[in-house]
């Protein structure tokens, strides 16, 4: 669990200097060991343990019932795993809203119990007082505006979000106000691809887009989705790199087929 000794460890003063170099930096979430493995080896400056978790991994129709103790034992698995990328674990719902000494307690149990460097929060400048207490903790915050999966009910949805004048300016404002309270980078979430692109002009802490064009700093996508694992919904912003579901039905229905037929398994797969 410790990065004692590990070396081209990434970390917030890499992901500083990427922007400051144009350089565009890649995240990907990740909630298990293989995978973090695959995605370290590879790589990938940021591994978010996303509480997508509840939804492409868990079952849940959103990530509201994730809690922290989902998270805890979803990023151990992940930080076992990981040598250079540097992991950043989600807070979930109900972890950071109550109170900003709770924030700050859930926070630290990510890095200390589950070898997390970093960890994310959903929220504007609301928030900004809390993302201050993380920081001050020493604790790397990233934050999240745009389309907050939380707060799906209040926005009525999982919509495109700051179209009009009003939401895009007030956007502008809280990622300063986030930048100002300590926050290494912000996540834009499903925003029009012109309000992130006034919005990384403006801060000179890393956006990390999803669905947010190619103005940002760098982008995330849900791993699940990407290698199209995850089939019941793919919005509109992921791009599939692969069909894994296909692959993996076809060498599941090759496995039934040859057990049922009795070719598997054969000589070389039995002790003599
Ligand atoms: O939970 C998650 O995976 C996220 C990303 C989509 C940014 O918050």
């Amino acid at each position: 669990m410790s990065t004692q000794g590990k070396v081209n460890k990434v970390s917030v003063t890499t992901i500083r200097t990427m922007k400051q170099n144009h350089e565009k930096i890649a995240m990907l979430t990740a909630y298990d060991y293989p995978t973090a493995l695959l995605l370290d080896e590879c790589g990938v400056e940021l591994i978010l343990v996303g509480d997508s978790l509840g939804m492409v991994v868990l079952g849940y129709d959103s990530t509201l019932p994730v809690t922290m103790e989902d998270m805890l034992h979803h990023t151990k698995a992940v930080t076992r795993a990981v040598s250079s990328s540097m992991v950043i674990a989600d807070l979930p719902f109900l972890s950071y809203q109550c109170s900003v000494d709770q924030a700050v307690w859930n926070a630290g149990r990510f890095l200390q119990e589950a070898g997390a460097q970093g960890v994310k929060l959903e929220g504007g400048r609301e928030y900004a007082d809390t993302v201050r207490r993380i920081a001050l903790a020493g604790i790397p915050v990233m934050a999240h505006l745009g389309l907050t999966p939380q707060s799906v009910h209040q926005l009525g949805g999982y919509k495109v979000q700051g179209k009009n004048q009003s939401a895009a300016k007030r956007m502008i404002e809280d990622a300063k106000i986030l930048e100002e309270a300590g926050a290494f980078a912000v996540v834009l979430e499903c925003i029009p691809s012109s309000l992130a692109k006034v919005i990384t002009e403006a801060v000179s802490i890393p956006t990390i887009g999803i669905g947010a064009g190619s103005d940002c700093d760098g982008q995330v996508l849900v791993v699940h989705d990407m290698l199209g694992l995850y089939e019941r919904f793919t919005p509109k912003f992921v791009k599939k790199y692969s069909t894994l579901n296909k692959n993996i039905k076809r060498s599941v229905k090759k496995y039934m087929k040859e057990v049922k037929d009795g070719s598997f398994p054969d000589k070389n797969h039995s002790f003599s």
